[in-house]
C-alpha cells in the first residue's frame, strides 16, 4: 500500500519537488553551525522543503504545516525534527547520566515520556539516540552518549528507540528515532570536537559499530550521518558507511539526514566545491541536507552534467516520503497538534515525579568515607558552591526545550526535603570560572558562567563562615552545563582553580564536607578523592535533580549507579577504559620493571574504574560457580553468584558479568561486559544471581571480519565493577 502511494505521487512531482524533499531547513532555534536557512516560507510554498527543525509547539508548527499542506501543489506534509535528547520539556539526566543507572526499562521509559511530550509538541522526528562510543573524556559530547562500553551502550541504543518508536510509528506519541552520529565520532582525535578519525576495521566492528547496529536492528526509522571523516572520506561522503556497511550489510530501511551544514562543512574538509560535495554525499546514500542547501541549489544542474543519476535522486525522495507516510502525515498531517494534549502532558506533575525518580537512579556514590552520608535530618548544613542555587546549569547540555527556570536547585531540593527539620545556610563561595575568555567560550546560549563582582577572597570567607557555624558542608561544584556537550572539549578537565581553592578552604574547617558533582564528563579527581570524605556524582539531573539530590543526600533513596566511563587521574592517561589491549609487556599496578607498558609518573589504573558506584550499604559476593567446567558446541554454561546485603540500608547493587579470552588469533581486550543485572537487596538479604553463558558472548571480529568465537579457555567474571570481579574458568570447545 505504502509503495504503490508513494509511487503515484512521485509520479506527478516535479524534479525540483523530488529534491525539495530532501532539504532540511532551520528557522533559527538551535542553530549550532554558521548558517540558518533563508527564505523558508516561499521555499515551503514551492515544495521545495522536506522537513523543518528549531520550532516547537502545535500553534507554530501547525503554522509551517499548513503552508506546505495548503499552499504547496501536491500538499506533500513537512517532517519536524528537533534535538529531544534526555527529555524534551521534563528534561531527564544527561545520556551519560542516565547510562549509570544500568537500567535499560528506565531509560526506554524516559524515553517514551520524552516522546509523549515531543509528539504533543507538534514534533514527528527526535535526534536521539547519539550511540557514539567515548573513551576520551576531553571530548564534550561523552555528555550525550552511554559512555565507554560497547556492550551496555548497545543495549541502552535499542530501549531508547524503542521507547521513542513505541513500535507504532504512525502513534500520536511516537515520535522516529534519528541514532547518531554515524559514524565513530566518540573517536575524534584528541577529543577535539569534529576532528578526524582514523581506526581499523577491526576496532570499529568490535567496539564502535554495535550500537549503531543495535539501533538499527531496534527499527531505527533514520540515521544523522557525523561530521568526521573515516579512512579519509568525511562520513556524509563515505558510499561504504552509507550504503555498503548500512544498507547491504545491516539492511537499514530507513532514511539518513546529515548533521548539521555537513555538506557544505565538506568543502573545508577539501572534497571540492558546494556541488561537488552535495553530488558526492547523494551517490554515497544521504537523503536529507540538513541546512548545507547543497541539495536544493546544486542538484539539478548535475544531473544535467551527469554526475548523478535521476535514479539516486528518486531513491532519495522516496525514503522521506515513507518517513513521513510511517509517520501517518499523509492521513492526518496535524495528527500530532493537540493543545489539549500539550497542556495535559507536558512537565506534568507525574512526569515531574517520574523524572525525580529517574535522576536519583542516575548518581554514583563515589566516595563515603566514615558514612558521612546520608545526612541526618538535623543540625545545620552549610550549602555551599556556584551550582547549588543555580537554576541555569541544571538540565545540562542538549536540553533545547527545557525550561531551567522551571527546574528545582540543590537549594530548593535540601529545603523542600528537609523542610524546618534542618537550617540550611547558603553561600556562593566561588564563581563556576573566573577565568573571563574561558567563559565567554562556554557562554554561547547564555549566561552558564556568571562572574559575581565581588572578590573570589570575599566570596570563599563567606563560605568558610556559613561551614564554621555547621555540622556538615554541602559543596556543589564542577562544570557549568555548556561546558560539556557539543563543541566543549577541555584539555583540562579538572575542577575550575577557583573552585577547588574554595573546596580547600571549607576543608580546612575542619567540618564533614559533601562534594556534589555537576559533570557532563568523568573529571580528574585525584586530590579530591584523597582529600574529600563524600563525594556524590550527580551529572546534570535534569528538572527534578534539585529533589532527587536531596533524596539521597537525606537517605530517601540509597544511591546505586555505577560510572559507565573511566575516571581518569590525569589528563596524560586519556584513552583509559577498561576494556584494553594486554601489550606483550602487560603492566598490573606493581612496578617491577621499567620496561613495562606504564607511565613514570602515574598508575595505569583509572582513579574510579569503569562499573564502580558505592552504595550507602555494603554488598558481598560468593565466588562464581559455573554449571560445568567443560562445555561443547552451542551449550549454555550458567555463572552464578550469591550477593548479599551485609550493610544497614536497603539498596540496589548492580551485578556484573564479564569474559575474558586469554588466546585467540587477534589480540583481544582483558575482559568485555557481556552482562548485568541490578538486585534490590533488603539488610541482611542475599539473592542469587544467575547469568546464562552461550557462545554468542563468546564471538569477537576475527581478522577477516567474522564475528565468531574459538575455542579455549574463557575466564568468566562477576563482581560489583570492571576491577573488582570473582572469576571461574571454562574450557569451551567446538
Ligand atoms: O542533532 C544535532 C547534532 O547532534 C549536532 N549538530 C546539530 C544537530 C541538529 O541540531
Amino acid at each position: 500500500k505504502m509503495n504503490t502511494f508513494i509511487s503515484n505521487l512521485m509520479a506527478k512531482m516535479t524534479l525540483d519537488e523530488k529534491i525539495g524533499q530532501l532539504n532540511l531547513v532551520t528557522p533559527g532555534g538551535a542553530v549550532t553551525g554558521a548558517v540558518v536557512s533563508q527564505g523558508v516560507e516561499e521555499n515551503l510554498k514551492k515544495g521545495l522543503v522536506g522537513g523543518m527543525f528549531g520550532i516547537t509547539g502545535p500553534a507554530k508548527i501547525r503554522q509551517a504545516q499548513e503552508l506546505a499542506v495548503k499552499q504547496s501543489r501536491l500538499h506533500i506534509p513537512l517532517l519536524f525534527g528537533l534535538d529531544v535528547i534526555h527529555g524534551h520539556k521534563t528534561v531527564f539526566p544527561i545520556p551519560l547520566g542516565l547510562s549509570c543507572s544500568w537500567d535499560t526499562a528506565l531509560i526506554r521509559h524516559s524515553a517514551r515520556i520524552a516522546a509523549t511530550e515531543a509528539s504533543a509538541d507538534g514534533l514527528d522526528w527526535a535526534y536521539s539516540p547519539m550511540v557514539d562510543i567515548g573513551r576520551d573524556p576531553r571530548w564534550g559530547r561523552v555528555s550525550e552518549g552511554s559512555g565507554e562500553d560497547t556492550w551496555l551502550g548497545s543495549q541502552i541504543a535499542k530501549s531508547m528507540v524503542k521507547g521513542y518508536q513505541n513500535n507504532n510509528l504512525a502513534a500520536n506519541d511516537a515520535v522516529m528515532a534519528c541514532v547518531k552520529h554515524f559514524a565513530l565520532y566518540g573517536a575524534a582525535e584528541a577529543g577535539r570536537d569534529y576532528n578526524t578519525v582514523d581506526m581499523s576495521r577491526i576496532k570499529m566492528y568490535e567496539h564502535y559499530l554495535p550500537p549503531y547496529k543495535a539501533a538499527v536492528d531496534a527499527g531505527a526509522g533514520s540515521i544523522m550521518s557525523s561530521f568526521n571523516d573515516i579512512d579519509g572520506i568525511p562520513a556524509s561522503a563515505n558510499k561504504w558507511l552509507m550504503t555498503d556497511l548500512l544498507r547491504k550489510q545491516w539492511g537499514f530501511n530507513g532514511f539518513v539526514v546529515t548533521d548539521y551544514t555537513a555538506i557544505s562543512e565538506m568543502i573545508a574538509h577539501g572534497m571540492g566545491d558546494l556541488s561537488e560535495v552535495s553530488a558526492l554525499s547523494l551517490k554515497a546514500g544521504v537523503d536529507m541536507d540538513m541546512v548545507s542547501e547543497g541539495f536544493l541549489g546544486t542538484l539539478k544542474q548535475s544531473l544535467a552534467a551527469g554526475k548523478i543519476t535521476k535514479q539516486e535522486i528518486e531513491t532519495a525522495c522516496r525514503r522521506i516520503l515513507e518517513a513521513k507516510y510511517k509517520l501517518g502525515l499523509f492521513e492526518d498531517p496535524y495528527r500530532r497538534l493537540n493543545d489539549q494534549r500539550a497542556a495535559d502532558i507536558i512537565l506534568s506533575a507525574q512526569n515531574r515525579q517520574e523524572a525525580r525518580a529517574i535522576a536519583a537512579r542516575s548518581f554514583v556514590l563515589l566516595k563515603n568515607e566514615n558514612q558521612v552520608l546520608p545526612l541526618q535530618k538535623k543540625g545545620t548544613v552549610a550549602l555551599v558552591g556556584p551550582l547549588a542555587d543555580n537554576h541555569r546549569n541544571m538540565l545540562g547540555t542538549w536540553s533545547v526545550s527545557g525550561d531551567f527556570d522551571k527546574s528545582v536547585t540543590v537549594r530548593q531540593g535540601l529545603e523542600s526535603v528537609a523542610g524546618n527539620a534542618v537550617n540550611i545556610v547558603y553561600a556562593k563561595g566561588a564563581n563556576i570560572s573566573d577565568d573571563t575568555t574561558f567563559a565567554r567560550k562556554v557562554n554561547v546560549f547564555g549566561k552558564e558562567i556568571e562572574i559575581d563582582s565581588r572578590s573570589a577572597a570575599d566570596m570563599v570567607a563567606e563560605a568558610v563562615a556559613a561551614a564554621n557555624k555547621s555540622d556538615v558542608v554541602v559543596a556543589v561544584l564542577g562544570e557549568a552545563a555548556d561546558m560539556s556537550g557539543e563543541s566543549s572539549s577541555r584539555s583540562d578537565i579538572g575542577l575550575p582553580a577557583n573552585q577547588q581553592a574554595l573546596l580547600k578552604a571549607l576543608l580546612a574547617t575542619g567540618k564533614p564536607v559533601v562534594l556534589v558533582l555537576f559533570n557532563g564528563r568523568p573529571l580528574t579527581l585525584e586530590w579530591e578523592n584523597e582529600h574529600v570524605p563524600a563525594i556524590l556524582d550527580a551529572w546534570f539531573g535534569g528538572t527534578e535533580a534539585g529533589n532527587a539530590i536531596a533524596d539521597v543526600l537525606f537517605g530517601n533513596y540509597n544511591p546505586a549507579g555505577k560510572i559507565t566511563a573511566s575516571f581518569p587521574r590525569n589528563v596524560g592517561q586519556i584513552p583509559v577504559y577498561y576494556n584494553h589491549k594486554n601489550t606483550g609487556r602487560p603492566y598490573n599496578n606493581e612496578f617491577e620493571s621499567k620496561f613495562k607498558s606504564n607511565y613514570l609518573d602515574v598508575d595505569n589504573s583509572p582513579l574510579y574504574p569503569f562499573g564502580y558506584g558505592l552504595s550507602y550499604t555494603q554488598f558481598q559476593y560468593s565466588d562464581v560457580v559455573l554449571s560445568t567446567a567443560k562445555a561443547t558446541g552451542n551449550a549454555t554454561v550458567t555463572a552464578s553468584v550469591t550477593v548479599t546485603n551485609t550493610g544497614k540500608y536497603a539498596g540496589e547493587e548492580v551485578v556484573q558479568l564479564y569474559i575474558a579470552d586469554p588466546v585467540a588469533s587477534v589480540t583481544r581486550s582483558v575482559k568485555e561486559l557481556r552482562g548485568f543485572q541490578k538486585v534490590m537487596l533488603q539488610p541482611g538479604e542475599s539473592k542469587q544471581v544467575v547469568f546464562p553463558v552461550t557462545t554468542e558472548l563468546l564471538k569477537f571480529y576475527n581478522s577477516n571480519l567474522k564475528f565468531d568465537w574459538e575455542p579455549g579457555e574463557f575466564i568468566i567474571q562477576v563482581g560489583t565493577n570492571s576491577q573488582n570481579v570473582k572469576s571461574a574458568k571454562v574450557i569451551w570447545n567446538k
